[in-house]
């Protein structure tokens, strides 16, 4: 038995962890976040498929026997590999889920017009995961996409609040809105996003929906973990959480309160 990994490059994952832990109180969580070599939005397909495998291996051999990547970009593009290529030699009983798959599931039900905007890191976009993964459940949709490379440095270094940070915020939700009039539903395809959800909310029309994972993924867990009672009895529940930051504990205690009601203390681990 042990906890439930949830793993991302730096803090995003804290806004996946939140409504996870809401929604299953009873588990342990572990929870690691690569800050010392965040952002991955702007790194090549290998590079995060490597990084992201030398997690999933910590948190492994820290006895966790599922893993969430609670990161968009290490889900689009490492995922499939793990899944498909090491799990079944690595660790064949273990299992290892994403954040984009739970999100694609339901968007098409939550737009009326069928034209879902995504606001994702550039790798996210690149990848095409979420058209592709949309389009799947719902063909007749129309998705369109924008990267902003900025967001994710912005909201690590706290200053997306700034008055330049939400300049650059503004004017790339602009350039979304700008590429199909009928968009009626934005999903934040990045888990740092929804820190900035309320901002982006005061400068769409009121008619847009913001979508943020957190609580799509927390309802694919819990149903994720009825369905399969072997791996649900692997997990440990205690209902503790304990942190991993590749960067400095301090400044990882600090920050993880932009991110989750709760004291946090972390402790470090070195990865690769
Ligand atoms: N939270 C990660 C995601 O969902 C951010 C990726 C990054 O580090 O750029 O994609």
């Amino acid at each position: 038995m042990g906890p439930i990994g949830i793993f991302d490059s730096g803090y995003g994952g804290l806004t996946i962890l939140a409504d996870i832990q809401a929604r299953l109180p009873q588990y342990d969580y572990l929870y690691l976040g690569d800050n010392a070599r965040a952002p991955y939005g702007t790194r090549s397909f290998d590079v995060v498929y490597e990084f992201t495998l030398q997690a999933v291996k910590e948190l492994f051999d820290r006895g966790c026997e599922l893993v969430i990547l609670a990161c968009n970009t290490a889900s689009a593009k490492a995922l499939r590999s793990i899944q498909q290529k090491d799990l079944p030699l690595m660790a064949p009983n273990k299992r290892v889920l994403g954040v984009i798959r739970p999100s694609t599931e339901i968007i098409g039900e939550l737009s009326e017009s069928k034209v879902i905007g995504v606001l994702a890191t550039q790798g996210t976009v690149k990848s095409n995961s979420y058209e592709i993964e949309i389009n799947k459940f719902s063909p007749e949709a129309k998705v369109v996409q924008h990267a902003c490379p900025l967001w994710v440095p912005l909201i690590e270094n706290n200053e997306h609040t700034s008055t330049d940070g939400k300049a650059f915020i503004k004017k790339d939700v602009e350039a979304l809105l700008a590429k199909d009039p009928n968009l009626d539903s934005i999903v934040l395809g990045c888990t740092h996003y929804p820190v900035v959800k309320e901002y982006i909310e005061s400068i769409v029309p009121k008619d847009v929906k913001i979508i943020a994972q957190g609580k799509i993924v927390a309802e694919s867990l819990a149903d994720y973990l009825d369905r399969h009672s072997k791996m649900e009895e692997r997990c440990s529940k205690k209902g503790t959480i304990r942190f991993l930051t590749s960067e400095n504990t301090e400044e990882f205690d600090e920050n993880a309160s932009v991110y989750l009601d709760q004291k946090v203390r972390s402790e470090h681990v070195s990865l690769g």
